[in-house]
């Protein structure tokens, strides 16, 4: 598979009947904004929640629902349906599919697809609380997972029938993560161990008081994210964030610069390391035990010390990973400003991006130029999930 190849993976979903059936159609639209290609097959309980023509629309090709159909079969038989994909899903995974799965009937297109496939197969449960801890649920879930089923979720929560409990669908974007993280088997980036740090890094001045940077980290996550799509072994060291954990990466979560440096150093060897976290340059010189008070004698002095340099430490490491990329938030000047620390913190490139725009931090989309010993590459404005790709992609040429 080559670097771009991610736009020409393919997933067959496989849309059971069950409420959560209308989460599938936001799994389509995240899946398509990826660029991954889905062909959905609806089966006929799949059909009394959604309509194929909401799955056509959204997914841009054809909904299969019946086996045997003169029209489905003479398009693409049920073997072949079920070869044409990298990735079989199903989502919502019915207690019903699940027995059919786990004991290879194949009564209809659906089950009669599962048991043809020779593609990996992801399921997402969705079902009552009861009928998930019933033993015989519970046993088609042992086997499935025998037979080699990756599930995401089921979540605990409310449930429509006023219930609580576990057998909620995973949300889609846990089962896209997940999803993107299946198809990264066997990627460009296979056997490549990726150590990413993200979010920002908080120091504190008492129990209660904290020196910290303004980032949400979702750039950090994106890169991470899109690293393990291709089939790296990430490791993501996160400062503070409100963000969920993508599938597929091992996330260790610190507060400190000095503990973001212990946890990236444990992650070492490493082929790949990118520093996206916006690490606060100074902390408290003294860790006051108990709260400062307000007091008459006035603000205390604060006395800061230097924090380690993460991404300078990393590239002068006699571990140092094969490449190095830095981030430089830079107001003006950009590109200058990067190429200077490029030199100054010794890694192979920087992703400048342009904070003086507005919007960036926090924000959803980035506008960067990557700053090599080669020279400069100028990308347009674009989503921080598609910088992500296009820097993962990036990195996995690196690597051919
Ligand atoms: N970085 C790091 N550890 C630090 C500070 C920065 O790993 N203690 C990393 C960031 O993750 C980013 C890069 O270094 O990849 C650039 O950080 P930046 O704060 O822009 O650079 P500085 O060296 O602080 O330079 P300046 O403040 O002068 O722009």
């Amino acid at each position: 598979m080559g670097a771009s190849a991610l736009s020409e993976k393919r997933v067959l979903l496989i849309v059971g009947g069950g409420i959560a059936a209308y989460k599938a159609l936001e799994l389509i639209r995240l899946l398509r904004k990826a660029g991954v290609g889905v062909r959905p097959i609806l089966t006929a309980a799949g059909a009394q929640f959604v309509t194929p023509l909401s799955l056509s629309a959204l997914a841009e090709d054809k909904v299969y629902s019946e086996l045997f159909s003169l029209t489905d079969e003479a398009e693409m038989g049920h073997i072949e349906l079920s070869r044409s994909a990298d990735l079989v899903v199903v989502a919502p995974a019915t207690a019903d599919l699940m027995a059919k799965a786990a004991n290879g009937l194949a009564g209809d297109l659906a089950a009669t697809t599962l048991l043809a496939t020779d593609k990996p197969v992801l399921m997402a449960p969705a079902m009552n609380v009861r009928m998930w801890e019933h033993a015989a649920t519970q046993r088609n879930l042992a086997t499935l997972r025998a037979d080699g089923v990756v599930f995401v979720g089921p979540d605990e929560g409310a449930m429509a029938c006023g219930e609580y409990g576990a057998g909620r669908m995973a949300e889609p974007p846990a089962i896209f993560a997940a999803i993107m993280a299946a198809l990264g088997r066997g990627g460009p980036l296979e056997g490549k161990r990726a150590v990413i740090t993200a979010g920002p890094t908080a120091e504190p001045i008492d129990p209660v008081r904290l020196i910290t940077n303004r980032s949400s980290g979702k750039q950090g996550y994106a890169i991470a994210q899109a690293l393990a799509a291709l089939g790296a072994d990430v490791t993501l060291v996160s400062g503070p964030t409100a963000l969920a954990a993508p599938a597929g990466v091992r996330r260790v979560e610190v507060e400190t610069a000095c503990q973001m440096l212990a946890a990236c150093e444990s992650a070492l060897p490493a082929d790949i390391a990118v520093c996206v976290a916006a690490v606060a340059d100074w902390r408290p010189q003294n860790l006051q035990g108990s709260k400062i008070k307000k007091g008459a004698d006035g603000p205390p002095a604060l006395g800061l010390v230097e924090n380690p340099d993460i991404l300078a430490t990393l590239s002068k490491s006699n571990r140092r990973p094969k490449l190095v990329v830095g981030f430089a938030a830079e107001t003006d000047d950009v590109e200058a400003n990067a190429a200077a620390k490029l030199a100054r913190k010794g890694c192979d490139w920087i992703v400048a991006n342009d904070v003086g725009q507005g919007g960036t931090l926090g924000g959803d989309d980035n506008a960067v130029a990557i700053v090599t010993s080669e020279g400069i590459e100028r990308w347009d404005r674009m989503a921080k999930g598609e910088v992500a790709r296009r820097l993962a992609a990036r990195i996995a040429q690196e690597f051919q």
